[in-house]
């Protein structure tokens, strides 16, 4: 947990002509409260120079400097991509500052080729636009990480996959299947070609494999906060509901939710024979086990595993 409680940033926030605030770009974020003697209406030259109109998007850029309290909710457009900032350049880690309601903060923006503009002056100017190679990639409340912010020792083979507000350590590697969202990401070395969905945080050394996804709290009133373990394999187009300990291993193309029943092969059978069985949720975090779909009854079974998780390719992970 970070032991500061405010934090503040200098950057540019866009504005559309009817005042409507469409994102803030931070060229310095730091934790702590506002130095002593800082003039917040005393712009670093760098973005005086930037500030001004965009004629082609309809937009001012504004220099801003803003100071925030990092246990209260999010109160405007630049404090919420102040929070973004923070996590995607490390200073905070995902789930250590207060992002409730964050969505009324974030308007839905058309993020082109020149930054972000609104969606009715895009369609309203897009004949100009085209002309004056102007495009969009995406509407959405969130842009892409590397358009704000490029964390070191980080590869991303596809921008679109990674949202502003993901929390990516050096060493970490994202796939073109890979996903991150804000407020998730991962602790250490990585190879992400599966879902790290909002919430979700990801041990070191640990692969997530092609298609794998993995249960966050944003839809279907999810609550728990799932956690991968340090040196775990999701498999390829696996799935998981449940926090995973270290040094575990969820076979390829197998979905364990909460509520999936889970045979215990190497526990004592009960006087009549039968299996013991829990639900996956009394697996939450338990290190050192294979999960895995037995293809002969059907059954989905724990089986303790011997040797320390996965192996990373070097050459693939560097
Ligand atoms: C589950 C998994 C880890 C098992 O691999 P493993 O631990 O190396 O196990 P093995 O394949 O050597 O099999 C060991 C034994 O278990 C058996 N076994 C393996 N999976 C089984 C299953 N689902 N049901 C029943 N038996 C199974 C094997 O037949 C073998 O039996 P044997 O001792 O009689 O020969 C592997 O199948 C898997 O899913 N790996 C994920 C790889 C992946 O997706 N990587 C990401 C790429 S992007």
């Amino acid at each position: 947990m970070t032991a500061h409680t405010q934090a503040w940033g200098s950057g540019l926030a866009t504005t559309t002509a009817a005042g409507v605030e469409l994102d803030t770009w931070f060229s310095h974020v730091a934790l702590g409260a506002l130095p002593a003697g800082r003039d917040p209406w005393i712009l670093p030259a760098e973005l005086d120079e930037l500030a001004g109109p965009d004629p082609r998007r309809a937009v001012t850029l504004e220099g801003v400097i803003v100071e925030i309290e990092l246990g209260e909710a999010p109160s405007s457009t630049p404090d919420a991509y102040l929070r973004l900032h923070l996590l995607s350049h490390r200073l905070v880690r995902p789930g250590e500052i207060n992002l409730d309601g964050i969505f009324a903060h974030l308007p839905s923006v058309v993020w082109t080729n020149a930054g972000p503009m609104h969606p009715d002056d895009f369609t309203r100017l897009r004949p100009h636009l085209v002309r004056a190679g102007i495009h969009a990639h995406s509407v959405d409340r969130f842009p892409r990480l590397i358009d704000y912010v490029t964390p070191p020792g980080v590869r991303i083979a596809d921008a679109s996959r990674v949202r502003l507000g993901a929390y990516l350590s050096p060493g970490t590697t994202v796939m073109h299947e890979g996903f991150v969202n804000y407020n998730a990401g991962t602790l250490g070395h990585s190879m992400v070609e599966g879902r790290i969905s909002q919430g979700v945080v990801v041990g070191d050394g640990t692969d997530i494999g092609g298609g794998a996804s993995i249960m966050g709290t944003l839809a279907g009133g999810g609550t728990h906060r799932v956690t991968i373990g340090a040196r775990v394999l999701l498999g390829a187009n696996s799935g998981v509901g449940i926090s995973i300990g270290d040094d575990s291993v969820v076979e390829a193309g197998l979905y364990v939710t909460a509520g999936t029943k889970i045979v215990l092969p190497e526990e004592p059978r009960s006087a009549d024979g039968a299996p013991r069985v829990v639900k996956a949720t009394e697996l939450s975090g338990v290190p050192g086990l294979l999960f895995r779909r037995n293809s002969l009854s059907g059954a989905v079974e724990a089986i303790t595993r011997t040797g320390a998780g996965v192996t990373l390719n070097k050459m693939l992970h560097t």
